[in-house]
């Protein structure tokens, strides 16, 4: 057994330095065009093998984490829930452990325990890239949200914009990784939704956090009160799979609507991490609209796998 040491995974951006925050970011900007097709795919990474281990279901992650791996001149392999010994029953664990014993040089883990790529990378020796676990952190998720917002507000200093990240906050591993993200750029994040959904204790999360960049985090229960204070605003997922649960006026009290739209900041942009319950927490208007950085944040999603892939396989980009 290994220990898992910060930097040698992926396993979350709670508590990640701004250094290194603003290095993947960086190296995802270089990376860009690459996605673009303004320039040509790099073979550095040809002759390593990265493992797609996804035992909940994803469309843009893992197709996000294969496109980057080639572009690279990675070669992957997928395993997926329905297909994989964990079916049988197998352990998370057992099956890291023998993925791991086949040589690949990392395993990108989609599972639905919290903690579950923590749990696998005491396992195994290769690096482990969270896809997201549970409702615990979805790092490269947070990453492409930065990316995208960083290169639609031009600066990486995000200390004058409040971001509203609205909707099932509480079981949301996106909402979290973007929120410590965010404020490790110093934004301030604002959770709204209904007290189930955004419960007050939700102000805590940054406990025990180092903060050196002024970010905060406050929660509102009234998305009509925070619109005009938004310089971006995050749509969720209501995650039913999960157990949530609305009322009728869910989408007329936490939706956002061309209506709603319009009273945000002239230059405010809207973002969703996909995928998109259209008509309950987004309208196609708002979706497809001028301000939505939506497939934007898609692109940069491979742009920043691609970094952290080079990052962790030991090349620079
Ligand atoms: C999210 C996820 O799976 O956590 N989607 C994604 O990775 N793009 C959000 C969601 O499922 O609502």
């Amino acid at each position: 057994m290994t220990v898992a040491s910060s930097t040698h995974h992926l396993l979350g951006l709670r508590g990640m330095s701004h250094n290194r925050l603003i290095g993947l970011l960086e190296s995802a900007e270089q990376l860009l065009p690459i996605v673009r097709g303004d320039a040509e795919p790099r073979d550095t990474l040809e002759g390593r093998i990265v493992a797609n281990l996804f035992l909940e279901n994803s469309t843009r992650t893992r197709v996000s984490f294969t496109v980057a791996a080639q572009r690279l001149g990675a070669t992957t392999v997928d395993l997926l829930g329905s297909s994989s010994s964990v079916s049988k029953g197998e352990s998370l664990a057992d099956t890291a452990r023998n993925v791991a014993a086949m040589g690949v040089d990392a395993i990108v883990i989609r599972c639905s325990a919290s903690g579950g790529a923590h749990l696998i990378a005491q396992e195994v020796d290769c690096p482990v890239l969270n896809a997201g676990d549970g409702t615990s952190e979805h790092p490269t998720q947070g990453l492409l949200d930065m990316l995208s917002l960083t290169q639609a507000v031009e600066k990486t200093d995000l200390s004058d914009l409040t971001i509203g990240i609205t909707g099932d906050i509480v079981r949301s591993r996106v909402a979290r990784s973007a929120a410590y993200a965010a404020t490790c750029l110093g934004a301030h994040v604002v959770f709204i939704g209904p007290p189930a959904m955004a419960p007050s204790s939700l102000e805590g999360l940054l406990e025990g956090v180092e903060q050196n960049h002024g970010g905060s985090i406050a929660v509102c229960h009234n998305l009509d009160e925070a619109i005009p204070h938004l310089d971006a605003v995050m749509m969720l997922r209501v995650q039913f799979e999960r157990g949530a649960d609305v009322t009728s006026d869910y989408a007329a009290m936490y939706g956002l609507n061309a209506d709603r739209a319009s009273r945000l900041r002239k230059e405010a942009v809207v973002m969703h991490p996909g995928p998109i319950n259209r008509g309950l927490e987004l309208d196609d208007e708002t979706a497809d609209g001028p301000r939505s950085l939506i497939l934007d944040q898609v692109s940069c999603g491979v742009a920043v796998r691609m970094a952290v892939l080079l990052e962790q396989l030991g090349a620079r980009a």
